[in-house]
């Protein structure tokens, strides 16, 4: 099966014959991966959970583990949802992976549009499921923000829209959201949001909205072709848990939840009962968004870039990604994520990617140092 190399192999390569400057240690700004420590409590209620280690774990989940989500989606997003209305995931990526195999086996052409630049498993999944792919293309021209034509919307089965987005941090409104969801409904595809990001957020006043709320907006209550997944990895600086949801169209979940079965990808009992507690408490998830309102509150100091609404990316304007990264690396052994890798089509040409994954200190070195840089 033909698919691409993962971007993080690809900056390798590109730096492969790149000598950084011995005068720095290395700062890595490319991965997405929280540098925070995982909070305590959830620390030791995986620490106390290691006896049911002796069970199987069900495919479905235990009920408190659905329960907590369930409570999560209707305390941040005032969603009530049903025990049938959402399925946990061993992370998300997995359901983003074997989804859409799942949602498009039965098409004889299928056919799969998402954002462009994106989360490269989309691409994967679309490769494995034999499908022909849409780009919806994210620019500075539109906003970053997710438009097809009616010509090419008659022509999916599915799509995937990912806001708030990696890597662009563009965010779309509900009223934004609900108008994909009525055409999820005039053509007829599934419609998912990836949501991985929606808790990580600036203004408490303006706050990302989920697609579940926009179907209702849409009048769309039972959230017909409508589905969303979100993640724990990142509001709670624990991807290492693999705790993720898919929830919405009762219908499909049904059927996905059969075809779960078989792909074998339940989350341990241990790390069930752990995610239940984390995805049931919203206090540590504050303090983690006050460092990262601290990282951009450095960021605008230092590179004059607003916060976005949310994420923890910089989608940084320059003129040769590919230059950039390389010479950044060897001058000030800084590694950031050329845009081109992260996108096709030419999409992410002229841009890098940087995560402030770090405390506001190390940002703040690593930020000064990118700075002077630029500044040649
Ligand atoms: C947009 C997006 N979706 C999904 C994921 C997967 O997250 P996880 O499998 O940890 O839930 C990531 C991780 O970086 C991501 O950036």
């Amino acid at each position: 099966m033909n698919f691409e190399k993962y971007p993080f192999e690809k900056l390798n390569e590109l730096l492969a014959d790149v000598t950084p400057s011995s005068e720095y240690e290395l700062s890595a700004l490319t991965i997405g991966e929280p540098k925070f420590e995982t909070p305590d409590f959830i620390q030791q209620t995986l620490k106390d959970s290691t006896p049911t280690l002796q069970k199987y774990p069900a495919s479905a989940g235990l009920p408190e583990l659905k329960e907590s989500m369930i409570n999560f989606v209707n305390t941040r997003f005032g969603v009530k949802l049903e025990m049938n209305q959402i399925i946990p995931t061993f992370g998300t990526r997995e359901a983003l992976f074997n989804f859409p195999q799942f949602a498009l086996f039965d098409k004889e052409n299928p056919t799969i549009a998402f954002t462009n630049p994106f989360y490269q498993i989309y691409e994967g999944a679309a490769r494995a499921s034999r499908a022909e792919v849409i780009h919806i293309n994210l620019t500075k021209e539109n906003n970053f923000k997710a438009q097809l034509s009616d010509e090419e919307l008659k022509k999916c089965d599915l799509v995937i829209l990912n806001y708030p987005n990696n890597p662009t941090s563009a965010e779309m409104t509900k009223e934004e959201l609900a108008s994909w969801v009525k055409k999820a409904l005039e053509f007829d595809f599934i419609l998912i949001n990836d949501e991985c990001y929606s808790e990580i957020y600036f203004d408490e006043n303006d706050k990302p909205s989920s697609l579940l709320e926009a179907s209702i907006e849409a009048g769309n209550p039972e959230f017909k072709n409508v589905l969303v997944m979100n993640s724990i990895s990142k509001r709670s600086s624990a991807p290492g848990l693999r705790s993720g949801f898919i929830a919405g169209d009762a219908q499909i979940l049904k059927d996905y939840m059969k075809y779960r079965t078989y792909v074998g990808c339940a989350s341990p009992v241990p790390l069930q009962i752990t995610a239940a507690a984390a995805w049931n408490d919203q206090e540590h998830v504050e303090y983690f968004r006050e460092q990262y309102r601290q990282n951009f509150a450095v960021a605008k100091e230092i590179l004059g870039v607003d916060a976005p609404q949310a994420t923890f990316y910089i989608w940084l304007e320059v003129e040769d990604e590919l230059e950039f990264t390389k010479e950044l690396y060897k001058q000030k052994h800084i590694k950031v994520l050329p845009g081109s890798f992260l996108g096709r089509e030419g999409i992410g040409k002229g841009y890098v990617r940087i995560a402030l994954v770090e405390n506001a200190q190390k940002t703040k070195e690593v930020l000064t140092r990118l700075k002077d840089f630029i500044d040649g």
